[in-house]
């Protein structure tokens, strides 16, 4: 008999409950998801048959683990061309994703009990990497009152001595929010005078709407000791790709390049150089992002008008990524009844608010990653479930 158990650690982490949505959702005939978290686009053309060519030319073993010269050069200049940050392509680590980004900053940062500030709706992720790490997480609430911005207070509350690190996702997931400039420059000038590090997570920096521009967080300070996470997943529609990257103070590059290399010695070779043809290819970068961007806009309105027009529910008009966090606390419905009902009777998947944390309890999350009629459609049959 084997006495052995799995480890404590992953004991305290809850399984995702999307997955639970997603199984109940199989085998319902033409039921519509609200749930997907990508793009609904297909990666452009150049930057495929740039995988394609860099596959013939024998780009097929392992890259340096940190990463190509060339992808690391082409991020640098990115950051300096689009937010005037100044960083060498020895700051920047190619990660499997924006995923092993936050696991291996976690790991080389964090201590047996450090803890580390977390978005309260935020991406489920993030709670999951500090207990791995052997951190403890701890929520920070955003609320709808606020258009899910962060109030200083909060975060001054949540920090205590053992406080390592606080986790900033702007536009945000699940609740589309986006910090406006000024409250966003007194937060990190007041984060700044703490003791802690600053891990932004800014993987939706290109899906952002009403002209406003994004806000990479260490140009407003702290760049000593902000960690940014970006990937090409969600900007170039990429998801499956698994390539992202981190950017971090010179001094830390060594020890999380450690994880990464321990753990997966590097990225997908052939893919680094297709994301060198994604940054340096600007001008049909340019189009597409564009082209990308314009149409989730116009389903993001849409969805807004659709939602507001449903009795007892409603949302705010976020200004990022493509996510709703709709208010269903007026329909009586717990979010995981909510969720169940619209699968098993609307035949649309949403995804329960409180898979994001406490506050996410009253909310559903809606992704827009369909076309404008299937959203129509999704929408009509919400409209009369609730009805019902
Ligand atoms: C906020 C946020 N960060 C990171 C990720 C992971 O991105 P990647 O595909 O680069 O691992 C996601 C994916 O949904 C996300 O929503």
């Amino acid at each position: 008999m084997v006495e052995k158990k799995v480890s404590d650690k992953i004991s305290k982490i809850r399984p995702s409950g999307i997955r639970r949505m997603f199984d109940l959702a199989q085998g319902v005939p033409n039921i519509i998801s609200l749930g997907i978290g990508q793009p609904d686009f297909d990666t452009p053309d150049y930057i495929k048959n740039a995988m394609k060519k860099a596959l013939d030319n024998k780009y097929t073993g392992y890259s340096p683990n940190i990463g190509y010269k060339e992808l690391r050069e082409a991020i640098v200049n990115k950051y300096e061309e689009e937010y005037d940050l100044n960083y060498e392509p020895n700051d920047v680590i190619v990660t499997c994703g924006a995923c092993e980004a936050l696991f291996d900053i976690c790991q080389a940062i964090l201590n047996e009990g450090d803890e580390v500030l977390v978005p309260d709706p935020g991406f489920l992720t993030y709670p999951a990497q500090v207990i791995f790490a052997g951190g403890i997480p701890v929520p920070y609430q955003t609320k709808e009152e606020d258009d899910f911005e962060i109030k200083i207070e909060e975060i001054e509350s949540k920090i205590t001595k053992k406080t390592k690190m606080i986790i900033l996702n702007f536009p945000n997931n699940p609740t589309g929010a986006v910090m406006d400039k000024k409250k966003m420059n007194e937060l990190i000038e007041f984060i700044e005078k703490k003791d802690i590090f600053i891990l932004s997570d800014e993987c939706y920096e290109k899906l952002i709407y009403d002209n406003l521009k994004h806000i990479c967080v260490p140009t407003l300070g702290a760049k000593n000791k902000t960690f940014i996470v970006n990937s090409f997943s969600k900007s170039y529609a990429m998801t499956g790709w698994r390539v992202g990257y981190l950017l971090a103070p010179s001094e830390f590059i060594a020890p999380i390049n450690l994880v990464h290399q321990m753990n997966t010695a590097c990225t997908n070779s052939a893919a680094q150089i297709a994301c060198v043809e994604a940054l340096n290819n600007k001008d049909e970068s340019l189009k597409f992002i564009k082209k990308m961007v314009s149409e989730f806009d116009k389903r993001r309105k849409f969805v807004f008008k659709r939602a507001s027009e449903i009795p007892n529910i409603s949302c705010n008009l976020t200004k990022g990524a493509f996510y709703f966090l709709l208010n269903i606390k007026n329909t009586g419905l717990s979010a995981q009844e909510f969720s169940e009902l619209m699968i098993t009777d609307a035949k649309v998947v949403t995804v329960p608010g409180d898979e994001f944390g406490d506050i996410g309890k009253d909310y559903v999350r809606i992704a827009y990653t369909l076309d404008i009629k299937k959203l129509d459609e999704a929408f009509n049959r919400i409209e009369n479930t609730l009805n019902k």
